[in-house]
């Protein structure tokens, strides 16, 4: 049922034709406060059509309104108020959610077309940073929001395992390093490894000419090179799929940078022939001029490829391959420019779908107040962190409930939980303070205290168990209202998130959602024996439905106890 089209045709029908449906329709506002009713029409637009004020326009309309979906519809000052008819309402929203289970907010906006997510993209031979930690959350996140808003959905892990950093890394092994400490520790050691390459050539800059070498050998084929290099790239995948495992997140593509060596040639030559390539100081760039944006480099003068180049292979491949109709790079702000030029060069290309592809940039991790940083190997095992949550859970919740069964898996969902949470609940262009003990807390805007409110509305409907799926009294008293508006809301929440590529909107939402349920919880007795006793239970039953699917996803867990 479409309350708000009702809503704008009765006014149309009441307007002498002044106003078609149409335009009836985007007029209408959502007042902020409920004693400004569930909706509001402005009648300023009429006052020079009906050469009368707003305000006498809005009660002389008001009065003949009367509709059996609403309880009242009256003026209030250049406005008409309309209150939605709780009883009938609440039941429609209640058997709707029941019937619809986790489907409900399911929608078509999709068409089944394919969207492209690259996210995550760590780099090969360095720590999972903080920085790709906001990429995963994010990412997986739209791709779940994405894939309900009706896409296909295609998840890419775009690794960063090519580039000029390979060359280090192989003179730094070749002159620094031990097979043995390498493997016992391989993530730390590569680090420490590079960094020493990094502090060793302020000193002797002939080492950045020795890793150009090697890199440009392992461009080449070269055996040594190519072996060190699989080798660092099977140990780095060893880890990062660790952590994949422990957040809960999988991808439909592993196709890294190297994925594109053998392709980039041709892409290099189409370029070319496009007439778009020219060279400045050796270099063969794309000119942006006209666009006030820095040359996009594409091959170096002694012929080496770079990140872009190997971006705009991806960009061809993916479209030939997915034909996608949308596509995301969940990547840092301080990759914008990089970005930019992309989608620029694709368009000089010719590439009209380049206008469907969109950079999604986000804040900073800070850590008292400062950029958390890989460089100068002061890092923060993202491992580490992720085992310290589920810890610190577990101690939680063996206080809180120490008799629960399966707390060890109860904890990884909280944990973890509260991690993405942490992460998601702010808008993404904020940066976050990045705190285990504030992100844990069973109470205020945290991942557990929403899977806390969902686990007490399961434990209520363990308890309560006999109600009806198809309603017939509704429930229109002022605490369930709250609860009944917000649950109806959630379809527009999902679509609006996914506008917006901010996942922080459907987390808001469930906040909003578990704070009104709980004060609910606090003054309704739901399982006394009255006659609303089934309405209630179907209103905790899709509180319970609502909640689990908002944390579906956002990528979190919700445990039917904790
Ligand atoms: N590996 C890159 C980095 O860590 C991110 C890659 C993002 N994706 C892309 N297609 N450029 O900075």
């Amino acid at each position: 049922m479409n309350y708000k089209n009702s809503f704008a045709k009765l006014l149309e029908n009441n307007l002498d034709g002044a106003l078609s449906l149409d335009e009836v329709l985007p007029l209408i506002e959502k007042p902020r406060y409920q004693q400004q009713g569930d909706y509001a029409f402005p009648c300023f637009i009429l006052a020079k059509k009906f050469k009368k004020s707003p305000q006498v326009i809005a009660s002389e309309i008001a009065e003949n309104l009367t509709h059996p979906l609403f309880e009242q519809i009256v003026s209030d000052g250049p406005y008409i108020n309309c209150f939605l008819n709780k009883s009938t309402f609440s039941i429609e929203t209640l058997n709707l959610i029941l019937t619809q289970k986790a489907n409900y907010g399911d929608s078509s906006l999709g068409n089944d077309e394919n969207i492209v997510i690259d996210f995550s993209s760590p780099n090969i031979a360095k720590p999972f940073s903080m920085g790709h930690l906001r990429s995963t959350v994010i990412g997986y996140a739209l791709a779940n929001i994405a894939t309900k808003c009706g896409f296909n959905t295609i998840r890419i892990n775009h690794l960063g395992d090519w580039g000029t950093q390979f060359g280090k890394l192989i003179v730094a092994y070749k002159q620094w390093g031990d097979e043995n400490v390498v493997k016992q520790n391989p993530i730390q050691e590569l680090l420490k490894l590079y960094v020493k390459f990094h502090d060793v050539a302020l000193l002797q800059p002939e080492l950045d000419d020795e890793a150009r070498l090697w890199f440009k050998k392992l461009e080449d084929g070269d055996q040594e090179a190519a072996s060190l290099w699989t080798w660092f790239k099977n140990e780095s995948l060893k880890e990062f799929a660790k952590i994949y495992k422990l957040l809960g997140i999988s991808f439909d593509s592993y196709h890294g940078e190297a994925f594109y060596n053998d392709k980039i040639k041709d892409t290099v030559q189409l370029i070319k022939e496009k007439n778009l390539l020219s060279t400045s100081d050796g270099a063969e760039v794309v000119d942006l001029s006209d666009h006030d944006l820095p040359p996009c480099l594409i091959r170096k003068s002694d012929g080496a490829t770079l990140y872009a180049t190997r971006d705009i292979s991806a960009a061809l491949y993916r479209q030939e391959n997915y034909q996608f109709q949308k596509a995301l790079y969940v990547v840092g702000q301080e990759q914008s420019l990089h970005f930019k030029q992309l989608f620029l060069v694709l368009k000089k290309m010719g590439y009209t779908w380049a206008d469907d592809m969109n950079h999604i940039p986000f804040g900073f991790i800070l850590k008292d107040g400062k950029k958390m940083s890989t460089r100068k190997g002061k890092v923060v095992l993202l491992e580490d962190v992720i085992r310290e949550a589920i810890e610190l859970a577990a101690k939680n919740i063996h206080e809180k409930n120490p008799t629960l069964n399966n707390q060890e898996e109860i904890a990884k969902l909280v944990g973890v939980g509260s991690l993405i949470f942490h992460d998601l609940k702010n808008e993404r262009m904020s940066n976050i303070e990045f705190s285990i003990e504030d992100m844990l807390k069973f109470e205020g805007t945290t991942g557990p205290y929403v899977q806390y409110t969902h686990a007490r509305a399961c434990s209520i409907l363990r308890k309560g168990r006999a109600y009806s799926t198809a309603l017939n009294d509704g429930l229109d008293d002022p605490q369930s209202w709250a609860v009944i508006k917000r649950l109806s809301e959630f379809p527009e929440v999902i679509e609006s998130s996914f506008y917006s590529y901010e996942p922080s909107v459907i987390a808001k939402y469930v906040l909003d959602l578990a704070q009104e349920f709980n004060s609910y919880y606090g003054t309704v007795k739901i399982l006394a024996d009255t006659k609303e006793r089934p309405a209630r239970l179907a209103l905790v039953q899709s509180v319970a439905i609502v909640l689990g699917e908002g944390l579906r996803l956002l990528g979190l867990g919700a445990p039917k106890e904790m």
